[in-house]
Parts: C-alpha cells; sequence; structure tokens
C-alpha cells in the first residue's frame, strides 16, 4: 500500500493525512467543496508548522512532508490509491453514499476503510460489491500522537485484508489492535460510559469542573480531565457516539447523552474547535484555556 486516499478533512482526517505523510506515504488528501479543502489544508499546515515550532520537525521534513500531499475536490482524484480511508461526519447515510462513490471510482483492489468511531462498519461494507474488501481503521484524537488504531473486522472482511492494514499501522508506528464489528468497538466502548458520568456529576453541581478534571488527572493518573477530553473530541462528536451507542447498545443507559452535552451541543458550544465547550479557548482551534 503506497499511495493512500483520505476523503474528508477535519481533524481527524487532516490528521490521519499527517500520519501517512510523516510516515513517507503518498496521501490525495479529498473533500467536498474548495472551502472545506482550505479548511483541510490549514489544519495539516498548522499541525506541522508547530512541530517545525518545537523543534520537532525539520522545515525540510516538513516540506517533503507536504509535498507528498495532494489536495483534490471530489472523489475521482482518488482512481489509483491503494487504501482510501473515508473520516467524514459520523451519519450513517452519508458514510454509505460516500462508499458507494468510492466502490464506484477505485480500482477494484483498493481496500476502502472507514474511521466511524461507532457506527456498523458491516452496514456501510454490504453496501459496495466488495464487502471483503472493507474495514474499519479507528484512530484516536490527536490522530498524529495517539498510538492505537482499532482495526474493525466484520464477518465479511478477507483475512488478507485484516493483515494488510495491521502491517500498516505499525509501518505508522501505531499500535493495531483487531476487533469484531461491535458498539464503541473497544476504547469507545468503555470510555464514554465513563465520559458521560462525569458530565452527570458535574452537571447536578457537586464538583467544579476543575476539581472533577483534576480529580482525574492527578488521583487516577490520566492525561487530561474528563471534560477537557470532552472539548477535545468535541461535544458533537461525544454527542453522536453516546447516541449510537445507546441505539445500537441495547439502551444501557450509562450511555443516553447527559442532558447537558446536547444543551451545549444545541448552543454550538462543541469543545475547542469552537473556541468554547466545557471550558472557554483562546481563539477556536486552540488548547489553551481563556
Ligand atoms: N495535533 C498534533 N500534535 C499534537 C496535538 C494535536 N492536536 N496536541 C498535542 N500534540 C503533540 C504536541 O505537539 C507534543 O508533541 P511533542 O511531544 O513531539 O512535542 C505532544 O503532543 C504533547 O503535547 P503537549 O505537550 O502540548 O500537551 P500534553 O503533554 O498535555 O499532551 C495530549 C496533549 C497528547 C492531547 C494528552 O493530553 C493526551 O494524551 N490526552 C488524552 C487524549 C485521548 O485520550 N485521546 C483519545 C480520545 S477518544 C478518541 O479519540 C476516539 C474517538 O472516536 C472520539
Amino acid at each position: 500500500m503506497n499511495t493512500i486516499g483520505v476523503v474528508g478533512l477535519g481533524t481527524m482526517g487532516a490528521g490521519i493525512v499527517e500520519v501517512f505523510a510523516r510516515n513517507g506515504l503518498d496521501v490525495v488528501a479529498v473533500e467536498i467543496g474548495e472551502a472545506a479543502l482550505e479548511r483541510g489544508r490549514g489544519i495539516l499546515t498548522g499541525s506541522t508548522d508547530r512541530a517545525v515550532a518545537r523543534g520537532k520537525l525539520a522545515p525540510a521534513d516538513r516540506d517533503a512532508l507536504l509535498g507528498r500531499v495532494r489536495f483534490e475536490v471530489g472523489t475521482d482524484a482518488l482512481r489509483d490509491a491503494d487504501l482510501v480511508i473515508e473520516a467524514v461526519p459520523e451519519r450513517l447515510d452519508l458514510k454509505r453514499s460516500v462508499f458507494a462513490e468510492l466502490d464506484r471510482v477505485c480500482k477494484p483492489s483498493a481496500v476502502l476503510a472507514t474511521n466511524t468511531s461507532s457506527l456498523p462498519v458491516t452496514e456501510i461494507a454490504v453496501g459496495t460489491v466488495r464487502p471483503d474488501r472493507v474495514i474499519g481503521m479507528h484512530f484516536f484524537n490527536p490522530a498524529p500522537v495517539m498510538k492505537l488504531v482499532e482495526v474493525v473486522r466484520t464477518v465479511v472482511t478477507a483475512d488478507d485484508v485484516v493483515a494488510d492494514v495491521a502491517a500498516l499501522c505499525t509501518r505508522l508506528g501505531k499500535r493495531g489492535v483487531v476487533i469484531g464489528d461491535r458498539a464503541g468497538f473497544i476504547a469507545n466502548a468503555l470510555l464514554f460510559g465513563y465520559l458521560n458520568h462525569a458530565v452527570t456529576l458535574y452537571g447536578n453541581g457537586y464538583v467544579s469542573r476543575a476539581d472533577l478534571d483534576t480529580a482525574m488527572r492527578v488521583g487516577c493518573g490520566l492525561p487530561m480531565g474528563p471534560l477537557a477530553l470532552l472539548d477535545l473530541i468535541g461535544l458533537d462528536v461525544a454527542a453522536e457516539i453516546l447516541d449510537t451507542m445507546y441505539r445500537r447498545g441495547g439502551r444501557d443507559r450509562r450511555h443516553a447523552p447527559a442532558p447537558l452535552i446536547t444543551q451545549l451541543v444545541t448552543a454550538g458550544f462543541l469543545g475547542r474547535k469552537s473556541g468554547r465547550g466545557f471550558y472557554t479557548y483562546e481563539q477556536p482551534g486552540s488548547a489553551k484555556v481563556r
């Protein structure tokens, strides 16, 4: 697998582009329109410029990395890709329509992967004429930093596709773990009940957001408290994941979205990316709390 396509250049898609390009692969980065394409390009250049400023990446290596990425509007540019990763918003109808397009455009040997965090990969796969070559590749946020990729195999996925994708994860310096197609896979299945519970605890007024987050950081050794992590994930994304897990996972009340998450999303407070979530940030996209 040498040429990789990425469809959807939001936080996750742009991060995934960076992961592949950093590791020497050619990437075709695709969006539906010029504005979204420029936003995605901005996320990639912002992240690589930060790495240069921190002395973690030589300017020449940044330029070489960016030189391996071709930005294109529309999936026609993915004809020669060996693997395409879809990272569009978490709506099954949208993902299925993207896969129908990819199925039409991509060469028959290409593997089609979804970065979905909670939707059924099987339902995405069976909408194509190559369900055996459809797989989940679930990256974690921030994708350039987090080492895990959940490789999601369905009952239809071919063994050689699973093996190739697992080997590719190693080539990217990631740890691939293989899991069947169940709601939330491994990490989100365990993580989101905890995050949702934290919102309820905070929403019920028992504790300040700072003390709640400090307790989990300092007391349990986690890199971030749950409210700060939700702001990083994006409250809209978190609400969608909870909603899907609630519906797919037998309506387990641990995953019934806490009312406060829903209210914040309705108000447009989506976390770091919008500049305000549980915390208020210096500017949209910033990690610095005001
Ligand atoms: N993009 C690229 N690189 C980033 C980044 C970003 N958004 N944020 C941080 N980094 C890099 C920094 O450049 C730095 O790199 P360096 O060590 O080479 O200099 C490194 O990460 C550490 O960053 P900082 O020193 O600024 O800050 P921290 O040490 O606090 O680390 C963190 C930041 C990596 C985000 C850390 O707090 C962390 O691991 N948090 C937990 C994240 C987590 O749990 N993610 C999973 C969420 S669940 C998910 O994604 C599933 C999905 O389906 C919702």
